[in-house]
């Protein structure tokens, strides 16, 4: 449960303008249980050096779903190494992935949309609730451009999703090119994967390049139709 109103959190929201006046206010009132949930895609990485500036010792945790690309581990690395801290990596549960690729298979996302949310599932969400359900907040890289449930997203918001917690999304307002600009000036290491055309970056598997002019997110799950693809970490957005 949130120890804050709706009514304060609104009022923060009007009050706090910038990134780094969210930041410093998530972090002055509830680090050390409040946490980043990064993927290291461009975002993320704004994201962190934004939080090492403010506290080095804030908390930063990664969904290691065991399908990463080899880039995703190699800008981990990197992170780690400039800015001298631990990431809380959280794996899926043994059994439950054991049992999921015995009856389905390793492949079983390209096989329906409900094996896919399945997957997703296992190797995702359950590990961010099981890191959840030890925290009063998180952090996310969100974009409101990125997809429509976020264009109703806030900077901060009370997650109903995950037991009225706060959740933080400190760049909703900010534009591709803005994150871009920052990484640059800030001389963030990125992950490789964005010179080869993969604005956003998932699995492996499920994740390939876009061409030009398609949208941002059109190399996720590249295979669905569904206009609104989201793999169920962030489903409610805009309550
Ligand atoms: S997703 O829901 O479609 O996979 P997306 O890749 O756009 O999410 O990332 C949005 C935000 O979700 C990121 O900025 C990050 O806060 C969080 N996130 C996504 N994937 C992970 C992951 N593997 N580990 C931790 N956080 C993640
Ligand atoms: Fe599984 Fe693909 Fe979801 Fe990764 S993005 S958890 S591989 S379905």
């Amino acid at each position: 449960m949130s120890k804050f109103t709706a009514d304060q959190i609104q009022q923060l929201n009007e009050n706090l303008k910038t990134p780094q006046e969210v930041l410093k206010w998530s972090l002055d009132n509830l680090h050390p249980r409040i946490a980043l949930a990064s993927s290291f895609g461009a975002e993320d990485v704004v994201v962190i050096d934004m939080m090492m500036k403010i506290n080095p010792k804030s908390r930063i945790f990664t969904l290691d779903t065991g399908r990463l690309n080899q880039e995703t581990y190699d800008v981990m690395d990197e992170i780690r190494k400039k800015y001298d801290i631990n990431i809380e990596v959280m794996f899926p549960d043994q059994n439950e992935v054991e049992q999921m690729v015995r009856v389905n298979g390793l492949n079983l996302f390209y096989n329906s949309p409900g094996n896919r949310k399945l997957c997703c599932g296992i190797r995702k969400v359950h590990p961010l609730n099981r890191m959840l359900s030890t925290l009063d907040g998180w952090i996310t890289g969100l974009r409101a451009d990125q997809t429509e449930v976020r264009l109703k997203a806030n900077k901060i918001e009370i997650d109903e999703q995950h037991n009225g917690i706060i959740k933080i999304n400190p760049i909703i307002e900010w534009t591709w090119e803005q994150t871009w600009d920052y990484i640059k000036k800030n001389n963030i290491p990125y992950n490789k994967l964005h010179d080869n055309g993969f604005p956003s970056i998932g699995c492996e598997p499920c994740t390939r390049a876009i061409k030009p002019g398609e949208p941002l997110r059109a190399g996720r799950w590249w295979w669905e139709s569904d206009s609104q693809k989201e793999c169920g970490l962030h489903a409610d957005h805009g309550k």
